[in-house]
């Protein structure tokens, strides 16, 4: 049988394969359910920065940007059902009832008191903490530099409250990508989880009215983490986790011949049920049985930008020969 084992911010995963945070990572059953299917390591369901901050500060949410009503309504509502002192019993009984590593998760846009926080799901157990940063850079009055600047505040933050790893889970919108993200890589943390996969509106054109596109993703939106991971593995100093589109054995096995460590799934949890982790795993082991590979970390990085003839094909972002030959 291959051998499936990576390690990932120190961690000797049995396999790539862990849960994302999702409304699957929750609550314990779920969670347990998920660890018996066979995933490797749990990130929990975030708990938000907003959140946070009420317990810190009841009245005031200290947003960069100026909170929408509706936002604050949602934030209220979500503290209500689901407060602080929830979310770290989530972590303790969590870490109870499995035995592979659990990561807590924070959504957050800035580096304000809520850092302190961190410490507390260390206190409680947590293997390490994945913070989801999200900064939609929407507004003309900050540049790429300001907003940047908030990411390294944030690390420096929270790596001075807490000993135990730091994953940074970001989105896409930076112009320097390649540049920014190899210094995030060395500014103290242990893996970047790229990307997350964020609400996206819609419209409906029946009624003329704004709508949510669809919360799963779809096997091609993993082809950005394809372009970027082979780009970024061999030029930052962390592990990377890919997330977004993976959905199944096939998915994987690009992803860690890029030079993924590991990968973070959702969609397909939910789309398919936790059943299709055993169906991954048998995937990527037929695979690697048909091509004779025994160990994962033979495959790790083989057709990253800087293991291939010709990196440029990573790069390459123009039809020019599809567009002159195709008519
Ligand atoms: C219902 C749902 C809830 C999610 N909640 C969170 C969350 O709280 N924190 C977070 O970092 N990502 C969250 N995500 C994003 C996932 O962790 C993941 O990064 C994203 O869905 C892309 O992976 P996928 O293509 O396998 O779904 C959520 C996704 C879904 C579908």
């Amino acid at each position: 049988m291959a051998d499936l084992i990576t390690k990932y911010m120190g961690f000797e995963l049995k396999n790539p394969i862990i849960a994302a945070s999702s409304g699957l990572t929750d609550n314990v059953k779920s969670i347990v359910g998920l660890e018996k299917a066979g995933v490797a390591a749990i990130v929990l369901k975030s708990i938000f920065e907003e959140q946070i901050l009420r317990e810190i500060d009841s009245l005031n949410v200290n947003n960069m940007y100026n909170s929408f009503a509706e936002v604050e309504n949602m934030v209220s509502f979500y503290t209500k059902e689901h407060n602080i002192n929830e979310y770290i019993k989530l972590i303790e009984e969590s870490k109870k009832s499995v035995s592979i590593p659990v990561f807590a998760s924070i959504n957050c846009f800035s580096s304000s008191e809520w850092t302190k926080f961190a410490k507390r799901a260390e206190n409680a157990g947590a293997d390490a903490v994945e913070l989801n940063m999200f900064i939609l850079p929407s507004d003309p009055k900050f540049t790429g530099e300001d907003i940047e600047n908030i990411y390294f505040d944030v690390v420096k933050k929270v790596k001075e409250e807490i000993k135990i790893p730091v994953a940074l889970k970001i989105g896409t919108y930076f112009s320097g990508m390649a540049n920014f993200i190899q210094k995030l890589s060395y500014s103290g943390i242990d893996a970047l989880v790229l990307f997350n996969r964020f609400y996206s509106p819609d419209i409906d054109l029946n009624t003329e009215e704004i709508t949510n596109a669809s919360i799963f993703s779809n096997p091609p939106e993993n082809l950005n983490n394809i372009r970027w991971i082979s780009i970024l593995s061999p030029i930052v100093k962390c592990d990377i986790a890919s997330s977004t589109g993976i959905h199944d054995g096939s998915d994987i096995i690009k992803n860690i011949l890029v030079g993924a460590s590991a990968v973070q799934i959702a969609s397909t949890l939910y789309k398919n049920s936790p059943k299709q982790i055993g169906l991954m795993l048998e995937q990527i082991e037929n695979w690697m049985k048909s091509k004779k590979y025994e160990n994962l970390s033979e495959l790790k990085g083989k057709l990253s930008s800087k293991n291939v003839k010709y990196p440029i094909l990573y790069e390459r972002s123009q039809f020019m020969k599809y567009f002159s030959n195709h008519h």
